[in-house]
């Protein structure tokens, strides 16, 4: 990933050029991690990601909650543990109403970017956790639900046996190519090329990367590409390459606005050159 040679834009969808930076900077070093060391995590750190998530709603139907203390029983699925996190002491909550997938996705990676940025390590899931637990740990409106949670802590420092089988069979170390979910990307835009290389970065479940970019008269286009998972992970999933992307382009000094496009398209970035 490039440093910025540029000076930053003042603020990435309201998020201010520090935090912004810091998030992007992120994007490398964070890896899903499933063997936490019970450790808790600091005080200071959770209040930092609070205040990320009461303090930046960019979409009003999607937020992030902060669990500070988190009973194992959330990680459970219905076949248990299998598959799922143990020993961590936190998590993130990312609850939306039923329409808001992808906004849900955006808000959240960013707490789990900046959470990477903060020391701590991290896991989406939207398969194995308790939907029950999550409702019993955050306050929801009537019309919202949990999409899914992510453990928050410190990982045990190597990765455990459970860990490799998991990271191995979800392909973490092998991602999709670029050509595949950013046709024709080599002729594009610096600041579209390296919105679509961060996104190829971002986690999403069983790292299908079910996302395809396209640029279309100056804008980029994000389309959800296979069938939809159980809980919408597909458009959960592209919600996160979205922040991503946008990361990506701000790199490249480039801001913009999204619109929310009908299925399958998800939305489309228009740059406003700054
Ligand atoms: C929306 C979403 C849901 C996920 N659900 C699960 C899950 O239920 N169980 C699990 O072990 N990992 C889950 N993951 C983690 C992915 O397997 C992981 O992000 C992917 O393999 C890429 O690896 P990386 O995050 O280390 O880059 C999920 C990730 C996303 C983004």
């Amino acid at each position: 990933m490039r440093e910025p040679s540029f000076s930053p834009p003042p603020a990435l969808n309201g998020l201010p050029a520090p935090i912004a930076l810091e998030l992007l900077a992120a994007v490398p070093r964070r890896a899903s991690r499933r063997s936490f060391n019970g450790e808790p995590v600091p005080e200071g750190r959770l209040d930092a990601l609070e205040q990320l998530a009461t303090g930046w709603r960019p979409w009003a139907e999607a937020r992030c909650s902060v669990v500070r203390e988190a009973p194992q029983s959330l990680f459970m699925g219905i076949v248990g543990t299998y598959g799922g996190v143990a020993g961590a002491p936190s998590a993130l909550a990312f609850v939306g109403t039923d329409d808001a997938a992808a906004a849900v996705g955006y808000t959240g990676e960013a707490l789990v970017l900046r959470a990477t940025a903060l020391g701590l390590s991290t896991c989406w899931l939207a398969g194995v956790f308790s939907p029950q637990a999550a409702r019993r740990l955050t306050p929801l409106a009537s019309e919202e639900r949990v999409f899914a949670v992510s453990a928050l802590g410190f990982a045990v420092e190597s990765t455990t046996a459970k860990e490799r089988v998991l990271s191995a069979s979800a392909r973490s170390s092998r991602r999709r190519p670029l050509e595949d979910i950013a046709p024709g990307h080599g002729s594009w835009p610096a600041w579209a090329r390296a919105a679509v290389e961060t996104a190829r970065l971002a986690p999403s479940a069983m790292n299908r990367l079910p996302w395809r970019f396209s640029y279309l008269d100056g804008d980029l286009v994000v389309t959800a590409e296979g069938a939809e998972l159980p809980r919408a992970a597909t458009r959960l999933d592209c919600g996160i390459a979205m922040f991503h992307a946008e990361l990506g382009a701000y790199g490249e000094g480039v801001t913009g606005t999204w619109r929310w496009r009908p299925k399958p398209e998800v939305a489309v970035f228009t740059p406003g050159y700054v």
